[in-house]
């Protein structure tokens, strides 16, 4: 066993593992920056590659429990933390140690490899975006009601954000930017229950500004979903409060959370007065750019405050939903009518003045319950007569929830200590934003955000970003992605509205959706480069329909219910197809159909080369998605009976030639395909200029957004072979390399036998990766085409993009649900390799060459199954008798015995 041992000395870093000598690192830790500091422990790995585990001795910051120091350009750094990362390792702090004993280092750096597998946490304090993206990781939510991860006694500001964030509570406002009338949809920061803090004597009321922070560490569990928090802080006068905090919102019971709130006066005895609130007077301030924009979007319809108990109801201006929220305090050191209560304009003020002891601790919980009407139609306004559990009884309910949503969907990993920290952290944040426990149970009318329950950012809209997130909950909550999927049918009328408006037939769906299914998306949006509001066309994104069609397709074939695809699904399948087939157009010329007036997934190309009129033509993911739904519509209808058929048509309205025009147009809808055998992006792709990157890349170093980089520069992004993300190459993402490459046969378009790499390779060397879906697709189809490395960097970054917020700010405006989910996925179906695009599981395993092995569960046409798959072995077994294919060869699983597949050489035992 090598464990490293980090003495950290007052100018040096002193370095050494047994059998190996010491080497020592200069350091002056007030000059050293963060990047430097990162750069110092890479290169400690390098000269120490081999370790298990490290111990880090010598002068730490008083008051942490991990090892934290403090540096140049930081206020804390958690050296625990930094060290794990790099070397994807436990560290410990030797006090953590009880003894110098073998056994007693492995048992506490296993210990510490659990804590870090199952939750983040972050030491100090960093006002600012640091601190919002801090807050937008550390949110608790249960799919209903999302708290960001603040503590009570943060307010809004530039600072801090406390925001509360219901699922569907959206409202309209109009804004005059610059002369221009701006409507906007939002994702209503909600009434904010949260606040506590309190005062000695007559003194400031406990905040983070002015008061000195002597530390702070905060802590998700992800197990639990629980965040506490240690706070200690001290006044002006060296009076000094330790504050630990512990908040969750309920699993089990998703219009409850709960805040614990203990304080200790350490160093003096005086009158306290501890204050929480019940504040009607928020307003939407997460996202920077759109502070200029109308941010108020609800109005105070009654306050009233009894005793220890608050009452709020409020309505939001436009959508008129209503927001009702009872509140209830309890405390050690006060009784329920000595609580003072002051209600203002729009908000209620509850205090408590009591005297406090020195080396006592006091102790107060808030219980919180909110409404909102449209999902308790005339109920939300009782619910000051609803149950308000105490703290305790309500931790209990939602950790027993917590676990039976783990047991589900928990993916582990030996050998990966990051990745496996890291794939938790995903399926926390996805079941924080849409859950099994309240979406799926209570039938909620939403669907799941592009930026969860945790932040402003694209308005609480839900995008295309669900053919990324409904495998996850297809694989392992079904009854929950069919309930996303009514969300999408429930809007059917409104997508049928947009296209009879637009002068076609059939279902558009719209590219951003919210409350009502209707285009959300913006006309403008401004650039933060130029500070220039620019024409925004990305609403001609019609694929979105293709993505919900292909997400109907996929729960049905993973769960065969046939009456969910006899209500609603096929009807939205044909809906959908009569939208395409009405926007495709014969031309005599190429002998083709053709499909105008869209864009890709590629958001960098709205307009083709010389074209004044937004639109592309022809984008090969749109036409080749196009021709897979005609023909999966065929099968489909094949597998029903005449009198459900019947059934359907009658609610559809269909020409008489529909079916012959599916099979017509799908065979013979217009690719561009150059002699290299390159599928062209869209019709005139290839007459684009090349860019020179090294140089765009030497210039300005992160160049994700190259949109917004060649707009500075007077260009366009138009005119350039560059892609945000994947686009053509989204095709071999969503359907197999054999489905792909039939449907060109049938379109008459010929292939060569490495067509899937070139494209490959084309297209990845063009693509700055400025979507955070982009890396993860690029990485599950490198693994394909076996491409193993550069899939391993591309998940790896995939994997830490919101937990490092490589896009420099975007996680403090909400998390990345879409990345989230596809790592998820990917990790079970490239590098697990299960398949569950066919009725009949395929499983080909892949994993990357650390891993030792890879565990997880699904369900799939109502078996559970469990894999565990090391580098060489496959152990399968289902609660009933079932057949897989495993490199293409059937086995029959029995019910309850595991199946030991030896995948590498196929051998069954
Ligand atoms: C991506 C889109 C995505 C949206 C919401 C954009 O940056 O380009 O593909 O749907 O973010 O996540």
């Amino acid at each position: 066993m090598n464990y490293l041992h980090v003495v950290f000395k007052p100018q040096e870093l002193v370095v050494y593992q047994a059998q190996m000598n010491n080497k020592s690192y200069p350091i002056t830790y007030q000059k050293i920056k963060k990047l430097d500091l990162l750069a110092l422990i890479k290169q400690i790995k390098l000269d120490f590659p081999h370790n298990q585990g490290g111990i880090l001795k010598g002068d730490a910051l008083a008051f942490y429990s991990p090892f934290c120091i403090k540096i140049a350009d930081e206020d804390v750094v958690d050296m625990e933390k930094c060290f794990a990362e790099i070397f994807n390792v436990p560290f410990v702090r030797a006090e953590a140690l009880v003894d110098n004993g073998e056994e007693t280092l492995k048992k506490t750096l296993a210990e510490k490899q659990q804590t870090i597998g199952w939750s983040i946490d972050y030491c100090g304090y960093n006002p600012g975006k640091a601190e919002y993206t801090t807050e937008s990781l550390l949110t608790v939510a249960n799919g209903y009601l999302g708290l960001r991860g603040t503590l009570p006694e943060m307010v809004i500001s530039d600072d801090t954000y406390p925001a509360t964030y219901l699922a569907g509570l959206y409202n309209q406002a109009i804004s005059v930017i610059d002369d221009h009338q701006v409507h906007n949809e939002d994702f209503v920061n909600a009434p904010n229950a949260q606040y506590i803090s309190l005062r000695i004597g007559q003194g400031k009321f406990v905040n983070l500004t002015d008061f000195k922070v002597i530390s702070l560490y905060r802590r998700l569990d992800f197990l639990t979903g629980i965040l506490s928090s240690e706070l200690q802080i001290e006044d002006e006068e060296g009076r000094r409060l330790k504050i630990d905090c512990r908040k969750f919102t309920n699993m089990a019971r998703m219009t409850h959370y709960s805040i614990e709130y203990q304080f200790c006066p350490l160093n003096f005895s005086d009158q306290i007065t501890i204050c929480t609130k019940t504040d009607g007077g928020t307003f939407n301030y997460g996202v920077e750019r759109y502070r200029s924009l109308n941010s108020y979007h609800y109005e105070i319809k009654d306050l009233i405050a009894d005793k220890h108990k608050t009452y709020l109801l409020a309505r939001t201006y436009q959508s008129k939903i209503g927001i009702g929220i009872s509140t209830e305090i309890s405390g050690d050191f006060f009784a329920p009518d000595s609580v003072e209560n002051r209600i203002n304009e729009n908000s209620i003020v509850q205090q408590v003045v009591f005297s406090a002891e020195q080396g006592n601790c006091y102790r107060l919980e808030k219980n919180v319950a909110i409404a909102i009407s449209t999902v308790f139609k005339q109920d939300w306004q009782q619910v000051d007569t609803w149950q308000l559990p105490n703290f305790a009884a309500q931790l209990a309910e939602s950790q027993l929830a917590w676990q039976t949503l783990w047991r589900e969907s928990d993916i582990v990993i030996a050998g990966d200590m990051m990745a496996q920290k890291l794939l938790r952290l995903h399926t926390y944040h996805l079941l924080a934003s849409c859950s099994p426990l309240t979406n799926g149970k209570h039938k909620l009318d939403v669907s799941v955000t592009a930026r969860g329950l945790h932040g402003e950012a694209y308005r609480g809209h839900i995008f295309w970003d669900e053919i990324f997130i409904l495998p996850f909950y297809i694989m392992h909550f079904p009854t929950t992605a069919r309930q996303l999927l009514m969300y999408r049918y429930r809007r059917l009328p409104a997508a049928k509205q947009a296209a009879s408006q637009a002068g076609y037939q059939g279902a558009m769906f719209p590219w951003q959706s919210g409350h009502d299914g209707s285009e959300q998306t913006q006309t403008l949006h401004i650039n933060p480069l130029t500070g220039q509001w620019d024409p925004d066309h990305s609403h001609l994104q019609c694929h979105i329909s293709l993505s919900i069609a292909y997400n109907v397709w996929l729960y049905w074939l993973n769960t065969g219910d046939k009456p969910f695809m006899i209500d609603y699904g096929l009807e939205l399948l044909i809906e959908i197809a009569k939208f395409w087939l009405s926007k495709t157009a014969w031309d005599a010329t190429s002998n083709r159909y053709h499909i105008a007036g869209v864009m890709g997934p590629d958001e960098f190309h709205e307009y083709s080369l010389g074209n004044k009129e937004a639109g592309l033509q022809d984008n090969a993911y749109t036409n080749l998605m196009v021709a897979w739904l005609f023909n999966q519509i065929d099968i489909i209808v094949l597998s029903l009976s005449k009198q459900d058929l019947n059934n359907i048509l009658n609610r559809v309205d269909i020409d008489t030639d529909f079916w012959q025009q599916l099979t017509t147009i799908k065979e013979n809808l217009a690719l561009s395909i150059n002699e290299q055998n390159i599928i062209g992006q869209f019709d005139g792709y290839f007459a684009l200029k090349e860019i020179d990157w090294q140089k765009y890349r030497n210039k300005y170093g992160n160049i994700y957004r190259l949109d917004r980089i060649l707009r500075a520069e007077g260009k366009s992004a138009d005119n350039y072979k560059v892609a945000k993300q994947a686009d053509l190459l989204m095709i071999f993402h969503n359907l197999s390399q054999d489905v792909v490459k039939n449907l060109l046969k049938k379109m008459n378009y010929a292939t060569s036998d490495n067509y899937v790499e070139k494209n490959f390779n084309y297209y990845f060397s063009r693509t700055s990766h400025g979507s955070t879906l982009s890396r993860v697709v690029h990485a599950s189809l490198a693994e394909n085409i076996k491409l193993s490395a550069l899939s391993w960097q591309l998940y790896k970054e995939a994997l830490f993009s919101d937990y490092q917020d490589i896009q420099g700010g975007t996680t403090s405006e909400g998390i990345h649900t879409g990345v989230m989910a596809a790592t998820l996925n990917m990790t079970i179906m490239t590098y697990g390799g299960v398949d569950i695009r066919q009725p009949l599981l395929e499983i080909n395993p892949s994993l990357p060459s650390h891993w030792r092995h890879l565990q997880f569960k699904l369900c799939h046409l109502g078996v559970n199954y469990q894999f565990f798959i090391t580098q060489e072995k496959l152990f399968v077994s289902c609660d009933r008798d079932t057949e897989i294919l495993v490199n293409k060869q059937g086995y029959r699983i029995s019910a309850g015995k595991i199946a030991n597949i030896d995948y590498k050489n196929e051998v069954v035992a």
